[in-house]
């Protein structure tokens, strides 16, 4: 087993299993996606430690804990289709995919929706579609979803997001409009409307583009 294995497995046992995360597909999925691919070389040493890392362009790879717990809330099983919005290193759109999903991931910064398509191919990982571009309006081509999930907080929901929920379907997302106030929201849509449950209060780096009101 290689260093990195083992550091991987410790994660998940210690930052991810000890924690509330008990659905097998996504300890199994940690377990198998090799975090440190998807930092820069100067952060490889820290890829396993409990914390999000710069990945370039003021933008982060989030907390390993916080991938989990997302991915658990979404509820993705085989199959299911899924939007990610910020794609940033790639790396949670990879365990989105590990988990079984067909994953159509967002991301603004074009820099970083090119490496990390890069990422992706060489790590021999095809059940994931990047496009660079503001994910407000989602992609509605590939829509319905059985999850979305936002990997950058939102001042307010994007409601082109709901509208590409199919029945039954979940967004994940951060809601507040500072860095201080920012709570991780499941917003799961019914025959009627739309559940909404808030889960625990996080720190994400702000979405960006027109949910600002920018063009
Ligand atoms: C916390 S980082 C993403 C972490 C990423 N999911 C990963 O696994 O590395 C948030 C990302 O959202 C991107 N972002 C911010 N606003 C966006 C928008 N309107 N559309 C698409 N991506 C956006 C940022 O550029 C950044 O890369």
């Amino acid at each position: 087993m290689s260093a990195y294995e083992t550091e991987r497995r410790r994660m998940v046992d210690e930052q991810i299993e000890a924690r509330e995360i008990a659905d097998p597909r996504v300890l199994a999925a940690m377990r198998q996606v090799p975090r440190h691919e998807f930092v820069p070389a100067a952060e490889r040493a820290h890829a396993y430690e409990d914390r999000p890392l710069p990945i370039g362009e003021g933008q982060t790879i989030s907390q390993p804990y916080i991938v989990a717990l997302m991915t658990q809330l979404a509820g993705v099983g085989r199959g299911a289709r899924v939007l990610e919005v910020g794609t940033g290193s790639g790396y949670q759109a990879a365990v989105l995919a590990a988990c079984g999903a067909e994953v159509y991931s967002i991301e603004i910064v074009d820099a970083l929706a090119k490496r990390a398509q890069q990422d992706l191919a060489r790590l021999g990982i095809e059940n994931v579609h990047v496009r660079s571009g503001d994910g407000y309006r989602g992609w509605p081509e590939a829509a319905p979803f059985d999850a979305i999930v936002v990997t950058a907080a939102a001042p307010q929901v994007p409601p082109a997001l709901l509208s590409q929920l199919r029945t039954g379907g979940r967004l994940v997302i951060p809601v507040g409009e500072t860095w201080h106030e920012q709570t991780l929201q499941v917003h799961t849509r019914t025959e009627t409307g739309f559940d909404v449950q808030d889960v625990v209060p996080v720190r994400f780096v702000p979405m960006t583009g027109a949910v600002r009101g920018k063009p």
